[in-house]
């Protein structure tokens, strides 16, 4: 068949890695899927109703585009009470999820031939998006030393340019669950201003963490006019992968340009699922407090495991719900999930798909009942342990 004729660069674009190993596997008899990032369970039932009660007051029209005034007023309430800072409506636009964020933020941010220095290993999609513009992602490794990941200020500095529009940090990252310090960010964010760099956090995983209420986010020690820009979804801390549904905090100058974008790309996200975001942020914080706690219990049982296999290294992440274990012996991760899910059923992330340096990785997403990761690790401890 002839190729069709599209833009060159949506052509290069790769799949992600993901999607084409889950593509193997999915129906599978047996299969245990670790491999998206997603809690198994259901979105709880108070934010279904909300879901439900919108549909029966006919909320069902379209919207400002900058997202109905009581999600974008409840936003606000829910950014003084987390990070104790000043905030106003004026900086919130409304977004079809942390994905949608994204792209919105490098439609409005990256001209073709600009680059963006991304922290990697970090999920594909956030580098795609810099490429779907026109635009370089610059790639800054995390290390792993002494079980933990660091990251190297000055290199990241370093790697800036002329064409530098955006620093993209995703703390907690996604797949290491490393979680940036808040010194580091005063370091950038000093970097950033001198330059007039823009500051992109992905904040998606910000309330999964283990050992406090929250990671630290540039949002918190950033003016409201400094160039920074965060990312946020309700699809982690809330169960709502499904519904699609996030937000972005910008310079209240980037409003009338999101509204733009939004009318656009989509006019507005859904508005049943906004009111039902009303109710998820208003009420939502015991449910999120709960869901932390499995989530912890989980890490535990799963890293105490997975260490004690001999082919394996792992970093405990601080945060998000994922394990990023390097396994002795493995040149192409990809193959070896494919591997890994032919023999044992259970399907994880390749490392490769997050950039080069995740080669020789697997991601297991630990957001999955105690049951099932269980008789995962039990079926791959002949394969991971081996001598
Ligand atoms: C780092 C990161 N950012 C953003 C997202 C997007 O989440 P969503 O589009 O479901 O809001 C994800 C999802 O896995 C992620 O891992």
């Amino acid at each position: 068949m002839q190729a069709a004729p599209i833009r060159e660069l949506i052509n290069r674009l790769p799949s992600s890695q993901i999607r084409d190993v889950s593509e193997i596997g999915l129906g599978m008899p047996g299969l245990i899927p670790l491999w998206f990032g997603e809690s198994d369970e259901p979105t709880p039932d108070f934010i279904k109703q909300a879901a439900i009660d919108s549909l029966g007051r006919n909320e069902t029209f379209y919207v400002s585009n900058n997202g109905v005034p009581p999600l974008r007023e409840e936003i606000v309430r829910y950014m003084r009470r987390i990070y104790d800072i000043p905030m106003e409506v004026d900086r919130i636009t409304v977004t079809a999820s942390g994905m949608h964020a994204i792209i919105l933020t490098m439609q409005a941010l990256v001209d073709p031939g600009d680059n963006v220095v991304v922290v990697g290993p970090v999920w594909p999609n956030l580098r795609e998006t810099v490429h779907i513009m026109g635009g370089e992602a610059r790639d800054l490794y995390l290390t792993e030393e002494h079980g933990r990941w660091q990251l190297d200020v000055q290199a990241l500095c370093d790697l800036c340019d002329d064409r530098t529009k955006a620093i993209f940090v995703n703390s907690p990252g996604n797949p290491t669950g490393w979680m940036m310090k808040a010194e580091e960010q005063k370091e950038i964010l000093e970097f950033c201003r001198k330059r007039g760099i823009w500051i992109l956090c992905d904040d998606v995983y910000a309330r999964i963490v283990y050992d406090r209420h929250h990671a630290p986010s540039f949002i918190e020690i950033a003016e409201p006019d400094d160039l920074v820009i965060a990312i946020n979804s309700f699809s982690k801390s809330w169960s709502m992968t499904g519904w699609r549904l996030g937000w972005i905090t910008a310079p209240a100058a980037l409003e009338e340009i999101l509204a733009k974008l939004n009318e656009f790309n989509i006019a507005a996200p859904t508005t049943f699922v906004q009111h039902a975001g009303v109710v998820a942020l208003r009420d939502g914080d015991p449910y999120v407090e709960d869901l932390v706690q499995r989530l912890h219990r989980r890490r535990d049982l799963v890293c105490q495991r997975l260490s004690s296999f001999r082919r394996v290294r792992l970093a405990v992440p601080d945060a998000a719900f994922y394990a990023f274990v390097a396994v002795e012996g493995v040149e192409n991760s990809y193959d070896f999930a494919v591997e890994i899910l032919k023999k044992t059923k259970v399907g994880l992330a390749p490392g490769s798909a997050f950039g080069p340096s995740g080669e020789g990785y697997l991601r297991l997403c630990f957001a999955s009942s105690d049951d099932s990761l269980r008789t995962a690790l039990d079926r791959m401890e002949p394969i991971l342990d081996a001598g």
